[in-house]
């Protein structure tokens, strides 16, 4: 990195993740990912079912351990945190949409997204206020008292994405997030992570298509645990780089980071 250059917010150095180490089902689900990120990117990962992307995401959310390598997240090196300081960072740095939507069962849509604000942090009133802010971003105002089985799979993937958002984090994870959305829905969301990239929030997104990869500043694709950039030879992700022409990339300054790691 050249002197004065912004420290990313995400930066692994060869991150290993190996379950059941040693045993006959030992699964190396992360070979050593050297990945860096930009404040303000928004990177789409792609890649097969079982190739690791969810493992990586767990790891950049801070919500799993690596085997071995290093993880600095806006320059600090998480290994080096307590319990206490890795909650406070994922409370309030990063917002995180699950592969399942993780809603929990016997609460309203409302109180679901209201989470993340901690219930002695946020005056009772001002966490209604929010959490029906971040559900009517979503399309879902009328939704709030619902429960998750009261809603469709759709809603309840966007009640998720709410509560994702509700503390404006700095790093939005999501995984699949529009896997369970209709296609104008799906759209919509997409719009809304790329006004947060406007905004200045990195955004890290898994998906298993293309065409939402592609609204992505850039794509990384994992294979067998090892993550690629996706401007590769390899042309079934060869769509991404057509992100390279999008114009707005020299309004935010995409081009310098979309060329850094490559
Ligand atoms: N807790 C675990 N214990 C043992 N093996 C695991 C565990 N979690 C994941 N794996 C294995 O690690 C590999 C990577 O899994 P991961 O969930 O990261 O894949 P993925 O790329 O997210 O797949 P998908 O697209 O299906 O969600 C897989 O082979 C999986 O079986
Ligand atoms: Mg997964």
């Amino acid at each position: 990195m050249t002197a004065g250059a912004p420290v990313p917010v995400i930066e692994t150095r060869a991150l290993r993740k190996v379950y059941a180490e040693g045993t006959q089902a030992e699964v190396v689900a992360l070979a050593g990912v050297d990945l860096r990120i930009a404040a303000g990117e928004f990177v789409a990962i792609m890649g097969p079912s079982g190739s690791g992307k969810s493992t990586l995401m767990n790891l950049i959310g801070c919500l799993d351990t690596p085997t071995s390598g290093q993880y600095l997240c806006g320059g600090v090196d998480v290994a080096t945190l307590d319990r206490e300081q890795l909650a406070t960072l994922r409370r309030e740095r990063i917002g995180f949409v699950f592969q399942g939507f993780n809603l929990l069962p016997r609460m309203s849509a409302e109180d679901n997204v209201a989470m993340p604000l901690g219930y002695a942090r946020v005056p009772p009133a001002e966490r209604r206020r929010l959490a029906q802010e971040a559900l009517a971003e979503v399309g879902l105002a009328a939704r709030s008292a619902h429960r998750p089985s009261e809603l469709s799979g759709g809603q309840q993937q966007r009640v998720a994405i709410a509560r994702a958002l509700i503390n404006r984090p700095a790093l939005l994870l999501a995984d699949e997030p529009t896997g369970a959305l209709d296609s104008k829905t799906g759209e919509e969301i997409l719009a809304l992570f790329k006004r947060l990239r406007d905004d200045g929030h990195t955004v890290v997104l898994i998906t298993h298509d293309a065409e939402v990869a592609a609204h992505a500043d850039r794509t990384c694709v994992m294979r067998d645990g090892e993550l690629h950039e996706g401007d590769e030879p390899h042309s079934a992700y060869a769509r991404s780089a057509s992100t390279a022409t999008n114009p707005r990339l020299a309004v935010d300054g995409g081009d310098v980071h979309g060329e850094r790691s490559r």
